[in-house]
């Protein structure tokens, strides 16, 4: 049997990314945008932390930083955000270590920023790389959230890689699920794991 087994997913993949990262993710947490992009993960995020909750937000490209901000004003309902301008490759530089075990979820969609510059894509060594360190922060019954999207160049390399990477790291989730769409030609895939306790 294929681990993580496939699930045919209905309607759309940030929807059903939103309400997986909701039964994890409580009022006072800290977790992690890896990709943060126009902000929607972002903002979704810090609602769910709450005022005594925090993000760290992160992506590669300044345009997506200030298209985040915009779209995550801050709030007193919700949590406080640490913006990073940053290749997620290099999470460790940017992370406090304390955060390390201490991080509730960790989220990764992954492909290019909508309306930006789509020659700037997440890629399949610096994500795996990127994975890594994420579980390394993630605490015990934390989930890691990846959405791919396969449809632009490297994107089809990425996912298989990324599903390479989760399934050499099989001992160290409790589970998992892998939501496919279907009658799609190369739908996106939304890959979600929760860490062994
Ligand atoms: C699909 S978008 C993210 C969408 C976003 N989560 C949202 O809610 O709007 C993917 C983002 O990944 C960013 N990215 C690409 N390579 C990256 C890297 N190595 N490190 C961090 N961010 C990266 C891109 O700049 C882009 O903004």
């Amino acid at each position: 049997m294929s681990w993580p087994e496939p699930v045919e997913a209905t309607g759309r993949l940030t929807e059903l990314a939103h309400a997986r990262l909701a039964a994890y993710v409580r009022t006072g947490d800290t977790v992690l945008d890896a990709t943060a992009g126009n902000g929607h993960d972002t903002a979704f995020l810090a609602r769910h932390a709450g005022p005594s909750g925090h993000v760290y937000a992160m992506d590669i490209q300044k345009a997506a930083l200030e298209s985040a901000r915009k779209q995550s004003a801050p709030g007193t309902r919700a949590a406080g955000i640490t913006w990073i301008a940053g290749d997620h490759a290099r999470l460790i530089e940017h992370l406090p270590r304390a955060l390390v075990g201490n991080l509730r979820a960790a989220v990764f969609n992954l492909g290019y920023l909508p309306g930006g510059d789509h020659s700037v894509t997440t890629r399949a060594p610096s994500t795996c790389a990127a994975l890594e360190s994420a579980l390394a922060y993630l605490a015990a019954g934390g989930v890691l959230c990846v959405t791919c999207y396969r449809g632009h160049p490297g994107g089809e390399e990425e996912y298989s890689a990324v599903l390479e990477w989760m399934k050499r790291r099989r001992h160290r989730f409790a589970r998992a699920w892998r939501h496919i769409p279907q009658n799609r030609r190369l739908p996106p895939v939304l890959l979600i794991a929760e860490k062994q306790a």
